[in-house]
This record gives structure tokens, sequence and C-alpha cells, in this order.
């Protein structure tokens, strides 16, 4: 598998002869399945040009803070928000300095403020300039903020000297993001994940559905998987390919679905519940396609069971995360299926037009007994990430208090 499907990273690059290196590494990280978007620095422009990162990348090279046209409509707070990581590579010792003080006069230093996702440096620099207690001191402020330093490897360098200050090289750079992806949070735990819509026939050729695209279920189960969970992934139709570690059981209808789900929740230890469930079905499906001969038509429909509130309602049901996609009330509504359905966490969203289903990005406010919290517009990969995270902590405490 690649490691990096799906992933986004961001490279910033600033002004020092390794920059030829991140040529390199941006091949690396597509090979491995990342999208890659590059920013440049002035400096940057001395040693690589901007269409020899554009081809690699596949994508325009942002440049300017303010110039829309180089920015190619993707301004530093969308970058900040589309990014997964951010590394520099390589990072001077004036970019670092920047870092340290919290500057923003270009677009990169401007969006590495903008940005609250892991942020890597790759320093390299002359090994006179490296050992100056002025950048021994700045790595090591940069450093308490949990920016991670990888490097610099010792050795011959450009200028002709020897000592510490080269960049690493490509392929240990790639390692570095790889590792960022792999945590081993839900490692040996069971995940069950529902996504996409159902579909209710009324004949054989016509159905009941809803926009559900899946993406967001499909992200769920993707980040559940990096953090080492086994997932059965239960999903209705959608145009979506699961990863191969997943166990992916296809269905149609809400009968199926609940069906499929309980029998893999005995050994269960979470159950997400993303799917759009349709919550009604026709009392009657016609054997024959319905002839358009009446004016009007009136169809009967019955309740569908529900797959969320049946798992939490199990005798040992495991941890249950609902989402709750709701017009209007967001929090009220969304706290009202929590205690209604007897969950532990629900993940809320607004739906409609323009927001929610079928999209890249959504937004996600999530509540549980005692607590909340707010993710803010983002991928639904990045979101899925940063849910299970919650997801795990709060499973954790559910079982230490129980041990307890
Ligand atoms: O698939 P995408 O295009 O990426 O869109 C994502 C999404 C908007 C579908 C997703 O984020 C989302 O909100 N999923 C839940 C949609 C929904 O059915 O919400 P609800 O508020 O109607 O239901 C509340 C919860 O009960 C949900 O967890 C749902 O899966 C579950 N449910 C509902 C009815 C039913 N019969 N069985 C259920 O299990």
């Amino acid at each position: 598998m690649k490691t990096l499907q799906n992933k986004r990273i961001l490279l910033g690059v600033t002004g020092g002869i390794a920059a030829y290196k991140s040529a390199e590494l941006v091949r690396r990280l597509r090979e491995q399945g990342a999208e890659v978007q590059v920013v440049m620095t002035r400096g940057a422009f001395e040693f690589i040009t901007p269409l020899t990162m554009q081809a690699l990348s596949g994508r325009p090279v942002h440049t300017e803070l303010l110039d829309h046209d180089s920015e190619a409509g993707m301004g530093h707070i969308e970058l900040a928000r589309w990014s997964d990581v951010i590394l520099i590579a390589p990072g001077s010792a004036n970019f670092i300095a920047k870092l340290t003080y919290g500057m923003a006069d270009d677009l990169l230093s401007t969006l590495c403020l903008a940005a609250d996702v892991p942020l890597l440096v790759a320093p390299a620099m002359n090994q006179q300039m490296w050992r100056n207690r002025a950048t021994q001191a700045n790595i090591e402020t940069i450093m308490q903020r949990e920016i991670s330093i990888l490097g610099p490897a010792e050795g011959d360098q450009a200028c002709g000297e020897v000592g510490p200050g080269r960049m690493l090289e490509a392929v240990q750079l790639l390692h570095a993001v790889e590792a960022i992806f792999q945590n081993s949070m839900l490692a040996g735990k069971h995940v069950i994940v529902t996504a996409g819509p159902t579909r209710e026939a009324i004949d054989p050729v016509r159905y009941i559905s809803n926009r559900s695209s899946g993406r967001m279920g499909y992200a769920m189960a993707r980040a559940a998987l990096e953090a080492g969970a086994n997932v059965t992934l239960v999903s209705g139709p959608v145009s979506l390919q699961a990863p191969d570690q997943v166990n992916c059981v296809k269905v149609n209808t809400a009968k199926e679905m609940r069906d499929v789900v309980l029998s893999n929740a005995d050994d269960a230890d979470i159950f997400i519940a993303a799917a759009a469930v349709a919550d009604y079905r026709c009392e009657e499906i016609a054997e024959q396609k319905i002839k358009k001969s009446e004016k009007t038509l009136s169809i009967k429909l019955e309740k569908n069971p529900d797959v969320l509130a049946d798992v939490a309602n199990l005798l040992s049901s495991p941890f249950t995360v609902g989402f709750a996609a709701e017009t209007e009330s967001l929090k009220d509504n969304a706290i009202k299926k929590l205690k209604g359905k007897g969950l532990d966490m629900i993940a809320a969203n607004l739906v409609g037009d323009e927001l929610g289903f079928d999209k890249e990005d959504n937004a996600l406010e999530v509540f549980w007994s005692g607590g909340s919290l707010s993710l803010q517009t983002a991928p639904k990969e990045k979101l899925a990430r940063q849910l299970v995270h919650a997801i795990a902590l709060n499973y954790y405490e559910k079982h230490s208090n129980k041990a307890h």
C-alpha cells in the first residue's frame, strides 16, 4: 500500500543549496500517494526554479503572500487548512529565526503561524551558522513549541567546509513524514464504521436515498486504520474504494446495514455511525415498474430500524459514536440524539446545499457527556484523524473509569 495515500503535504522551500534535494523529495512523496503543494520563499528562487517544483508536484507553486494570481486562488489560510503536515526543507538559518519570533512577512512564515498541523523543519546551512549560539537558541525555542527538527546531518558541505548542517536526504525526510501518520492509539481494537447512504427500493428500478457520498465514513475508516485498528466498514452504495486492509461489506438497505453491523458487533470495541441511513422504507415494494397512469401517486412508508440505537442498546455495547446531520439548531439537536440514543459521543455537522453531503470539506461540533470539541472547516480526511484522536481519548477514559 502507498504509505501517504490521501495525505496532503505542504512543502516549504527556503533559500539554500540543498533546495535541489527538495525536488527529489517531492517525487518521493508523490510516489507514496501524497498530494504535495510547494511554497517557495524569494531566497529559494536563487537555487531552484518554481517551474521545476510545479512540474514535479503537478500543482502551481505558491510564492507571494498578497499576489492572488501566484497564489492560484489559495491564500495562506486555505493552504494552512488544506495541509495535514508542513515540512520546511531546506530550512535556512534565516527562516528558523523567523519561526522563532513568529514573524509573518511572507507567505511561508504566515501560513506556519496560521496552521494547526505538525510542523517539521529540516535545517540546512553552513556548519558555523548551525553551531552559532543564536541558531542553537532558536532551535531550542522552536523545539519547545513541538516543532520537529529533522537533522541536520554532518559531512562535506557545498561551501567546502565539513561539519553539521547538511540537509537530510529525501528518503530520510520521507520516512519522517510517514511516521507522522502512523500511530498506535487504537492498536488491537476492532472498529466498525458505517458510511454512505442506504437505498430503499420503490419498485425494480426506483429507490429512496440521499446525497451522502460516503467520503466522511471512508475517511473515518482510514483514520481508524492509521491508528492501528482492525476496521470493518459497512458501506452503502458509493463509488469510493476502501483501503485493502479494511474489511469492507457492501449493503443497500438500512435493514441489511443493521444485520451486517449486528453480526460484527460482538467483538467490536468502537462503533462509528457516519452513514446517512434512510429513516423510512416503502411498506410494499412494487414487483413491476410503477406506471405513470395516475395523476398523483402515494407511497406508504414505514420506519426503518435505527442501526446506531440498536448497537447502543446491546447488552455489552461497544463505545458508540453517532453523527448528527442537521439543518438547524446543531447543538441542541445533536445533544438530543446523544442522550436519546444513549451514545458515548456525537459529531454534528450542518448539512444543506453547500454543506456536509458530498463535499470535500466539512466542519464538526463534537459532544460527549462533560465535554465538547469544535473541529473547524477542513478536508474530511483531516477531520477524521482529529475525530479518531478524540474518540480514542474518550474511549480510554471510559475504560479506565470502568476499571477503577
Ligand atoms: O457521506 P458524505 O457525503 O461525506 O457526507 C457526510 C455526512 C453528512 C453523511 C456525515 O457527516 C453524517 O452526518 N452522517 C450521518 C447522517 C445522518 O443520517 O444523520 P442523522 O442525524 O439522521 O442520524 C443520526 C445518527 O443515527 C447517525 O449516526 C446515523 O448514521 C444514525 N442512524 C440514523 C437513522 C437510522 N435508521 N439508523 C442510524 O444508524
